[in-house]
């Protein structure tokens, strides 16, 4: 049964834009930083070795997270993550699959990042674009994995001598000028007669960039009594720097990939394996011009995440705020994200119906959003738990929908909110009972079929609690959105009199978005008229 006349915009909207992967293909994906180097300043000679190597530990620990991945391929800062064929994570969803990786991901970046580079703290808060592909084929996906290590080869040399040429004194642009249109051979030549370096010995991270792969290993787990080993196999994860382009390497793991027409593909041909590169299917999933586009994301197991860190019950007030924090990093950092409304382990972020951003690439903006709110919530969560330890990597799903109308939009936010305020009730009712002795079962089934106003009798009379009283954050949500704010702004020159600005600033409130004052208010926000 429907908990609401809103509940419309879920059953008739959300399947419009829920994707399934096509059956038996292999789905890859690809997760690259945004704009993340230059704002980082990676200077110190050491730093592009530290960062490929924080990038391994990310991919080797996306293996022991994600049992069906199977293969993966990085250099630089992107990583492709290879799934079996068979695969029947989260029903082959795409946006949930490819939210759920980037997320994780991006939680786990921020939190090594202190083991790779002690001397160089995060600068800004580190987000991933991501994007799904799927191959019907082992040749077609064999053809993809070929062309990212070509681009490596390519993007390593070309970076190589740009650096060498900038070292020995020319000017970036200079140096580019002199790269332009050159090829392989003609940049090994310059590295060798201008810079005595011979490029084929390079560290095999850089030029070959990194496998992954899990194989299995014969490890000792105990010793008999008579001092003979017992060895049992046992799988491991491996990161390789080798050529994947041609056969040797896959025909050492024959068990990574399938091997159905390995003859097709002739080593060192690279033409023959790129042509299969016409059968890759990239999801393109272009949002509906001119609609609201609605970016919901929600925490992935997080009832184990709460427990893990014993967070208060049923709200825990610094784990919401921090969820308030990242939401607002959020519309500080993505302008065109108008308003956000945000309960429990979910945000909803509201994209204006004009914007443009990432032209409307939903795997885009999906996965920017639950990166970067990722990495902030990793980033941040000292600030909310000096005293607790991040045990496990927080990760959220996302997924984006689009809304046609202001009232259809309204509508949307009405439903969260009165999902919020079902589900606080009854879990502030739970939690009173449970805390008065009542077992979970006994707790659950004194509330079954109860309406509101019944359990505001319970909560007061058996409790002395007036539900209406308890934090507005709790029984409303938390709605975030701009506002125009008075600022005074000192003037440079000395002397002269403090001018006031009007500036935009981010603020929360925990307010009715149900009825109509809010709006009224705040008229800014969603436009009267359609
Ligand atoms: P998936 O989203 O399907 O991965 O499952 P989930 O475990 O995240 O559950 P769901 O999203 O349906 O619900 C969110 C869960 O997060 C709640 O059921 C709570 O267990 C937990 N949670 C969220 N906020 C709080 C909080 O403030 N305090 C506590 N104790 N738990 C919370
Ligand atoms: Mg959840």
């Amino acid at each position: 049964m429907a908990n609401s006349k809103y509940e419309y915009v879920k059953t008739e909207f959300e399947p419009y834009f829920e994707t399934k992967l096509l059956p038996s293909t292999y789905i890859v994906i690809r997760i690259d930083a945004h704009h993340f180097s230059q704002q980082q300043h990676f200077d110190k000679p050491n730093d592009p070795q530290a960062l490929m190597s924080l990038m391994n530990a990310c991919a080797v620990a996306m293996f022991h997270e994600f049992k069906d991945i199977v293969f993966a391929y990085g250099f630089g800062v992107e990583y492709s993550f290879v799934f079996t064929k068979s695969s029947q994570f989260y029903q082959r969803r795409a946006s949930k699959i490819l939210s759920t990786l980037v997320s994780f991901f991006s939680s786990l970046y921020v939190s090594k990042w202190d083991q790779f580079f002690s001397q160089n703290d995060l600068r800004c808060t580190p987000f991933f674009v991501a994007q799904v592909m799927y191959f019907s084929w082992t040749e077609t996906l064999r053809g993809y994995l070929a062309k990212r290590q070509d681009d490596c080869h390519n993007i390593n040399q070309y970076n190589t001598c740009l650096w060498e040429l900038v070292k020995s004194g020319k000017t970036e642009t200079d140096a580019q000028d002199m790269l332009k249109g050159t090829r392989t051979q003609c940049r090994n030549e310059l590295l060798f007669k201008q810079f005595g370096i011979n490029y084929n010995t390079l560290p095999m991270m850089f030029r070959k960039g990194s496998s992954v792969f899990r194989d299995k290993v014969e490890v000792v787990v105990k010793n008999r009594e008579n001092g003979d080993p017992v060895v049992r196999l046992r799988e491991k994860v491996f990161v390789e720097h080798c050529d994947i382009i041609g056969e040797s390497f896959w025909r050492e793991h024959p068990s990574l990939i399938g091997s159905e027409d390995l003859n097709k593909l002739r080593s060192g041909h690279s033409s023959n394996v790129y042509e299969y590169m016409k059968d890759e299917t990239q999801v393109k999933n272009k949002l509906l011009p001119y609609t609201w586009i609605v970016v919901r994301i929600d925490g992935r197991h997080f009832h184990q995440f709460s427990d893990m860190h014993d967070f208060d019950k049923p709200n825990d007030s610094k784990a919401l705020g921090l969820m308030n924090a990242c939401a607002v990093a959020v519309l500080e950092k993505f302008t065109d994200v108008v308003i956000a409304y945000g309960v429990s382990d979910e945000y909803s972020f509201v994209f204006s119906k004009t914007s443009h951003f990432q032209q409307r690439h939903g795997s885009n903006i999906v996965s920017m959003i639950v990166s970067f709110f990722s990495s902030s919530y990793v980033l941040k969560w000292d600030e909310f738990f000096p005293h607790k330890e991040l045990r496990s990597m927080p990760s959220f799903d996302g997924r984006a929908i689009c809304y046609p109308s202001n009232k259809i939009l309204r509508d949307y936010l009405a439903w969260r909110q009165v999902d919020c305020h079902i589900n606080n009730q009854y879990n502030t009712c739970f939690w009173m009972l449970v805390k008065s002795g009542k077992t979970k079962s006994e707790a659950q089934s004194i509330l079954k079929g109860t309406q509101t106003l019944d359990k505001n009798d319970l909560l007061y009379k058996q409790f002395g609690i007036d539900y209406n009283t308890l934090p507005a954050m709790f029984r409303k949500g938390s709605f975030i959105f701009r506002d125009k704010a008075e600022e005074i702004v000192q003037h440079r020159e000395s002397g002269c009199d403090p001018i006031n600005k009007m500036q935009m600033k981010v603020i929360i409130e925990h307010c009715d978005i149900i009825g109509e004052s809010f709006w009224k208010e705040n008229p800014h926000l969603i436009a009267c008229e359609e």
